[in-house]
């Protein structure tokens, strides 16, 4: 884990008492937060990765429940400070689960999720790259979706009058055409048509000519109540 998250840097400062973590993953960035809050409730969609975390990443001041980030159940105001890491895009009405993270905070809302923006031939690539990871795992049925543009965020957060500072953090730092498809093979092997989607992987590979592609831009938004 990167020591300069955003996330993890403004909830050290802050301290708080009651964190929700939205879409906690396999939540090894919950424990992480773990030692600078009171008290973490992480919610998960997916069963099989709540019940990693619980084997893998159990600490006693977190509860880990299956949860859908549209439908939080919780009262109205019942964190000091709810975030979520990477988690919205992966959401195909995104802003109902913003609805309720606001809803179930009574003051700090953190975001924080990658940006496309096509401002280099590496980048480029790497939006062609994403878009082929988002066909397949359409096909195999895991939620994944374009980037949020960052205008659709702050627009978001303008309709709700809820005050934002937000930071547009930029990478170029490149990425092997492998590593970035590290994961595809196990997209392929669920979907019906292996042999296809490894051609068309295959097929991307010849087109970019072994050009890297590169990490991917986020914006970190800071939402108080
Ligand atoms: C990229 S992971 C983020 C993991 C974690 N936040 C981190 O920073 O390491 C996105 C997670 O959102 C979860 N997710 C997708 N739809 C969700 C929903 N409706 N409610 C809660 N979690 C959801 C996915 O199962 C996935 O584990």
């Amino acid at each position: 884990m990167k020591k300069n998250d955003p996330i993890l840097k403004k909830v050290a400062l802050l301290m708080p008492e009651k964190v929700l973590d939205v879409g906690c993953g396999c939540g090894s960035f919950t424990a992480q937060l773990s030692p600078h809050c009171r008290k973490i409730t992480a919610i998960e969609f997916s069963p099989g990765l709540i019940q990693r975390c619980k084997n893998e990443n159990q600490k006693p001041n977190i509860t880990y429940l299956c949860m859908d980030g549209r439908n939080l159940g919780f009262p109205d105001n019942s964190f000091d400070l709810v975030l979520e890491r990477t988690t919205l895009h992966h959401i195909f009405e995104w802003e109902k689960a913003l609805d309720e993270m606001i809803r179930v905070s009574a003051k700090y809302i953190l975001i924080q999720e990658p940006l496309d923006d096509p401002r280099s031939e590496a980048k480029r690539n790497t939006i062609r790259a994403q878009n082929l990871y988002l066909e397949i795992q359409k096909e195999v049925g895991y939620p994944h979706y374009r980037y949020i543009p960052e205008e659709s965020l702050m627009g978001y957060f303008r309709k709700e009058n809820i005050k934002i500072k937000s930071q547009v953090i930029r990478s170029d730092k490149p990425k092997e055409f492998d590593e970035y498809f590290s994961n595809f093979g196990d997209f392929a092997e669920r979907s019906r048509r292996k042999k296809y989607w490894l051609e068309r992987l295959d097929n991307l590979r010849k087109e970019l000519e072994g050009k890297k592609l590169c990490e991917e831009d986020s914006i970190f938004i800071i939402g108080v109540k």
